[in-house]
């Protein structure tokens, strides 16, 4: 692992979690496994198959020995994701024989993008894999099952997303009897960029949107849950269009004014963005959305004309800062993070330079990191001058140290200051709630159990490793919730 702190990218870091839903009353309850890795669009898509899954009767489980069926969703996008699903796939292989002595059936699937990109190469290498499916297959999962349970080894590795999007199960209302205050909403999936180093194109597909009614659908059912944050999610997010109530094509911004109008969504935040599709139209948003939070994360991948254009970015690290200095105009508190890349083919000591003075003009708030690996099928794999491992790894360090040291300088700046925290859950230790800043930043706070779900106005008043601690602020407002029957 070689990101710097927590994942907020858009396509993958191996962070493995787990979905969960419950099966109506009555059913013969089955059990599923689900573990996730990657990004937080795997961490929705893996939310929404244990939701297509509970009118089958089945509930999810931590365990994944109590499972009967087990499901990797799993990331292609750096290094080898492949052999490490194989290695998992091996164990499982044994915990599938353990059951069957004792006369339970198990069934394995792989998700995600591996799968995607695998296909049947997964049945043939791991012929305990009764499911191979894309991920533009998950509302079809239950038909899927169906077929896998006959006895066929199922690959399912077709694009059709509209299906999907069309299909996709109902958020629940509360997973494992609590009442979720954030959620992600994907509204964008696929990417048309092509950059050299990326295998999402192949593995997510082309750009697609979901509609607007759609979209506001969703949000309109998670606010009336008692969300109070959505994350909007896409490979592209700001490459989001969509046709608008005034028969206008609406970019992403317009999407976020028309969510901002939503009662009890009180924090909008969106996640990944490129460079060039972020419009007037978006910045000017962020100037006028007190619901838009002031953290963007925005990849720029390296500081170097000459490797941006390799990368096939398709801007220049000038134009990058000018847009920086518009966002910043339109939103002067904005914390920004991004992504890093080092050791593409043919960067050199002089490129690296640059990538490391873009980072000392911009300024990050986090940021993460990379080694460059190279990935099946994408043309940065055929390059030449690939760039060994050890100077790859001496870089790797450098721009770390710079990226967390502009992280602590930011988290102390903000000491002595006001902000307002979404109280999440309780906190580290006894007297104390957690939530997350605006800028995302998790904070401990000196404050009663009965603030979570709030927002209510803190003083920082230190920093920690990963997070911010911080007491109510004198004359703390509380800003109820509006909508939440939860
Ligand atoms: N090698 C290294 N890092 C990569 N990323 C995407 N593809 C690769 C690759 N082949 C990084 C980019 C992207 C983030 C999600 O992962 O920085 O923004
Ligand atoms: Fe990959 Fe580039 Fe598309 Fe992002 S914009 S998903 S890095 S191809």
């Amino acid at each position: 692992m070689t990101e710097n702190s927590r994942s907020a990218d858009h396509a993958g870091d191996s962070q493995a979690g787990s979905a969960s839903a419950s099966v109506p009353e009555g059913t013969n309850a089955r059990r599923v496994f689900v573990k996730t890795y990657g990004c937080q669009m795997n961490v929705y898509d893996s939310e929404r198959m244990a939701d297509a899954l509970a009118p089958e009767g089945y509930e999810t489980t931590q365990a994944v020995e109590d499972a009967d069926l087990i499901i990797l969703n799993t990331c292609h996008i750096r290094e080898k994701a492949a052999e490490k699903i194989y290695s998992e796939l091996g164990r499982l292989r044994k915990l599938k024989d353990a059951r069957a002595e004792a006369g339970k059936a198990t069934m394995i699937g792989v998700a995600g993008c591996v799968a995607q990109a695998e296909g049947q190469e997964i049945s043939r290498r791991a012929p305990v894999v009764d499911l191979v499916f894309g991920p533009q297959t998950y509302h079809r999962l239950p038909e899927l099952l169906a077929r896998a349970g006959t006895g066929e080894a199922v690959v399912e590795t077709e694009f059709e997303i509209e299906e999907k999007f069309r299909h996709l199960a109902k958020p629940a209302a509360a997973r494992d009897g609590k009442r979720a205050l954030t959620a992600f909403l994907t509204v964008q999936e696929g990417c048309d960029k092509f950059c050299t180093f990326c295998v999402v194109p192949y593995t997510r597909g082309a750009e697609v949107s979901r509609s607007v009614e759609q979209i506001v659908g969703e949000a309109e059912r998670l606010a009336a849950r008692g969300v109070r944050e959505v994350t909007l999610l896409g490979q592209n997010v700001n490459a989001w269009h969509g046709e608008g109530a005034d028969g206008r094509t609406w970019g992403l911004g317009e999407l976020l004014r028309r969510l901002a109008e939503i009662e009890g969504l009180d924090r909008l935040r969106y996640t990944t963005s490129h460079p060039r599709d972020m419009d007037a139209e978006l910045i000017e948003a962020h100037r006028d959305l007190p619901q838009l939070m002031p953290y963007l994360h925005l990849p720029v991948q390296s500081g170097s004309d000459r490797i941006l254009k390799a990368m096939n970015r398709k801007h220049t690290r000038e134009a990058y800062f000018r847009l920086i200095d518009r966002i910043r105009e339109a939103r002067p508190d904005m914390a920004l993070s991004g992504d890093f890349i080092v050791g593409f083919p043919g960067e050199t000591d002089a490129d690296f330079r640059d990538t490391m003075d873009l980072v000392e003009r911009v300024g990050y708030a986090s940021a993460f990191s990379f080694k460059y690996s190279p990935r099946p099928g994408t043309p940065g794999a055929k390059l030449p001058d690939q760039v060994p491992d050890d100077v790859m790894t001496a870089r790797l360090h450098e721009l770390q140290d710079l990226i967390t040291r502009q992280q602590k300088a930011f988290n102390a700046s903000l000491v002595g200051s006001v902000c307002e925290v979404l109280f999440e859950k309780p906190g580290r230790n006894p007297g104390q709630v957690a939530g997350r800043s605006p800028f995302l930043q998790p904070v401990q706070v000196e404050a009663p159990e009965s603030l979570i779900g709030e927002i209510a106005t803190v003083e920082i008043t230190g920093t920690g490793s990963n997070s911010l601690f911080a007491r109510l602020a004198t004359g703390h407002n509380v800003k109820v919730a509006t909508s939440a029957s939860a």
